[in-house]
C-alpha cells in the first residue's frame, strides 16, 4: 500500500461561518480563517475540511448551492481561496472543500435552463420521502407542470446522475478545484448519487423507510470509481472522502471498491452512531476492519456539523470521558477528523428558539455554534449565538493540562510514532467496559470507559501519555490499572521522547 499524507495525519472540519470572523460582520470568512492558520499548525494537523463555501440561498446552510466554482460573498472569494491554500500549504496544512453533487439549490441556473438535469415526472411516481420536512420527496413545479426529485428540502433538487451531462459538468468541477491546488474533497450524501431508473417504492418496515432505491444504488459505485481515476491523474493524488451515510458495515465498505479503486476514506459512520461505551465501539471497529478491503483505510470522527458535537454527545459534558474519547479517535487505525472545538472538549451551544437558522429538525445549529477564541468569545454579533465561552481557547492556551494541550500532545505522539500513524489495529483482551489494542508493533492504547477502576493483564512499557497528565512517563510492569475514565498510551521504554 502506499502510503499519502492523509494515511497517518489528522484532519479538522471548519463550518467557515462558524470559525473565524475576519471583517466583524458577525459570519465567519476566509480571512478570519487564514488568520487562525497558525493555530492549526500549532495544534498539529494536516488537512483541513471546509463545509461549503459556495454561493447558496442558505435554505440548507451552503448544501443548497447555487455556483460550484465560486464562492459565497459572505465567506470571501476565489482569490481568497487561493490565499487559504498558500497559506496552509507553508503550514503543512492542505485543503479540502465539500462537493454537493447529488443535489443543487433550486436557484441554480440549471434548473430552469437544463431541466434534463434534474430528476422528473409528471404524477408522483412511488413513496419516496425528503430527509428534511418528512414529506414526500417529490414537488410540483408549477412552471412545468411536472414533479421534481428532492432527497432533501424542496429547495434542494436532486440532480439526475443517469444524464451523462451532469457527469461532465461535475468533472468539471472537480478539475477546476484540482487545478486550484484543493487537496480533496469531502463528497455529500455520495451513496445517494444514482436512483433507481425504475423509480421503485423504497420498502417500508417496522424500523421506517428502507433508502434502497431512492438512494444506495449499485451505479454509483462507477461514478465514484471515475472520479478516482481523475484524483489519481493528480500529482499529488486529491484525496475522495465520502460521507456514505451507510449504517450496516459491509455495505458501507463497499464504497471503498477494490480498496483502492473508489473512496480513499468514507466516514465511520456505525462509530459515530455508537455509544462511548467499550463493547459497542470495540465491536464496531472489529466489524469495520473486518469489512473493509486491503487497502482501504478507515477515517473516525466523534462530532460534525449533522449530529453535533462529540463532548455532549458521547461525554454529557464530562471532561474526563472527552479526552477518553479524543484518544479513542486518534489511535484507532484511520485518519481522525476532528471538529472544531472538539479539541476544547466544546459542547453544543444553547440556540434559542427565535435564533434557530436550520432547516433541518430537531435544528443542528447547537453543533454549528462560533469557535470561543477568547474568554468574552471573540466575536461581535455573531451570526448564532455564542454564549458559553467557559470553554475557549484563550484560557487553554494557557493552562497546559488542558484538553487544548492534551489533544496537541496527542496528536504530535502520533508524528512521533510511527505505528500510531499506519501500524495495524489488534484487539487485546480487556475486562467489562475497558478496551485495549494494540498498533503496530508495540505500541497499546487502553481505554476505561467504565464507572468503577479496572486492570489490564500483560502490558509492559511506560506510559507516553494519558488522559490524566500525572501518569506522564510511569512504569507499567504486567498490570496496568486505569482508574474510570481514563485512558492512556503505552510504549516500549525509551521510545516516547
Ligand atoms: C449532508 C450534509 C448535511 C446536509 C445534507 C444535504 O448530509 O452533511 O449538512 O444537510 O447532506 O445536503
Ligand atoms: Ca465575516
Amino acid at each position: 500500500m502506499g502510503t499519502s499524507w492523509w494515511h497517518g495525519g489528522v484532519l479538522y472540519q471548519i463550518y467557515p461561518r462558524s470559525f473565524a470572523d475576519g471583517n466583524g460582520d458577525g459570519i465567519g470568512d476566509l480571512e478570519g480563517l487564514i488568520g487562525r492558520l497558525d493555530y492549526l499548525e500549532w495544534l498539529g494537523v494536516d488537512g483541513i475540511w471546509l463545509n461549503p463555501i459556495h454561493p447558496s440561498p442558505n435554505v440548507d446552510w451552503g448544501y443548497d448551492v447555487s455556483d460550484y466554482i465560486g464562492v459565497h460573498p459572505d465567506l470571501g472569494t476565489l482569490e481568497d481561496v487561493d490565499r487559504v491554500v498558500a497559506e496552509g500549504e507553508r503550514r503543512g496544512i492542505r485543503v479540502l472543500l465539500d462537493l454537493v453533487p447529488n443535489h443543487t439549490s433550486n436557484r441554480h441556473p440549471w434548473f430552469r435552463e437544463r431541466p434534463d438535469f434534474y430528476v422528473w415526472s409528471d404524477e408522483i411516481p412511488n413513496n419516496w420521502r425528503a430527509i428534511f420536512g418528512g414529506g414526500l420527496a417529490w414537488t410540483l413545479d408549477p412552471e412545468q407542470g411536472r414533479y421534481y426529485l428532492h432527497n432533501f428540502a424542496p429547495e434542494q433538487p436532486d440532480l439526475d446522475w443517469w444524464n451523462p451531462e451532469v457527469g461532465a459538468e461535475f468533472e468539471r468541477i472537480l478539475r477546476f478545484w484540482f487545478d486550484r491546488g484543493i487537496a480533496g474533497f469531502r463528497i455529500d450524501v455520495c451513496h445517494a448519487l444514482i436512483k433507481d431508473r425504475e423509480l421503485r417504492d423504497d420498502p417500508e418496515t417496522t424500523q421506517g423507510v428502507q433508502r434502497v432505491f431512492s438512494m444506495n444504488r449499485p451505479e454509483t459505485h462507477e461514478i465514484l470509481r471515475g472520479w478516482r481515476a481523475l484524483a489519481d491523474a493528480y500529482d499529488p493524488h486529491r484525496v475522495l472522502l465520502g460521507e456514505a451515510y451507510v449504517l450496516d458495515v459491509n455495505e458501507w465498505a463497499r464504497y471503498y471498491g477494490s480498496g483502492s479503486d473508489e473512496l480513499n476514506l468514507a466516514f465511520g459512520f456505525a462509530l459515530l452512531h455508537a455509544d462511548l461505551d467499550a463493547d459497542q465501539m470495540c465491536g464496531v471497529v472489529a466489524e469495520t476492519e473486518a469489512a473493509l478491503p486491503t487497502g482501504a483505510w478507515p477515517c473516525w470522527t466523534g462530532s460534525n456539523h449533522d449530529i453535533g458535537r462529540l463532548a455532549t454527545r458521547w461525554c454529557h459534558g464530562d471532561g474526563a470521558l472527552a479526552r477518553c474519547a479524543l484518544l479513542v479517535l486518534l489511535t484507532l487505525r484511520g485518519t481522525p477528523c476532528l471538529y472544531y472545538g472538539d479539541e476544547l472538549a466544546l459542547a453544543a451551544g444553547r440556540v434559542p428558539p427565535e435564533r434557530v437558522l436550520d432547516c433541518a429538525d430537531p435544528p443542528r445549529d447547537p453543533g454549528r455554534t462560533p469557535m470561543p477564541w477568547t474568554r468574552q468569545g471573540g466575536w461581535r454579533d455573531p451570526w448564532l449565538p455564542l454564549e458559553d465561552t467557559s470553554r475557549n481557547v484563550e484560557d487553554q492556551l494557557a493552562d497546559p493540562d488542558s484538553t487544548l494541550h492534551f489533544t496537541r500532545d496527542l496528536i504530535a505522539l502520533r508524528r512521533r510514532l510511527p505505528d500510531l500513524q499506519t501500524g495495524a489495529y489488534l484487539e487485546l483482551p480487556a475486562p467489562e467496559g475497558a478496551w485495549a489494542w494494540r498498533r503496530g508493533e508495540d505500541v497499546i492504547v487502553a481505554v476505561n470507559l467504565g464507572s468503577s477502576p479496572t486492570e489490564i493483564g500483560g502490558i509492559e512499557g511506560s506510559i507516553a501519555l494519558a488522559t490524566a497528565g500525572c501518569r506522564d512517563g510511569e512504569r507499567v510492569a504486567g498490570r496496568l490499572l486505569l482508574a474510570p475514565r481514563e485512558g492512556l498510551i503505552v510504549v516500549p521504554p525509551g521510545s516516547a521522547s
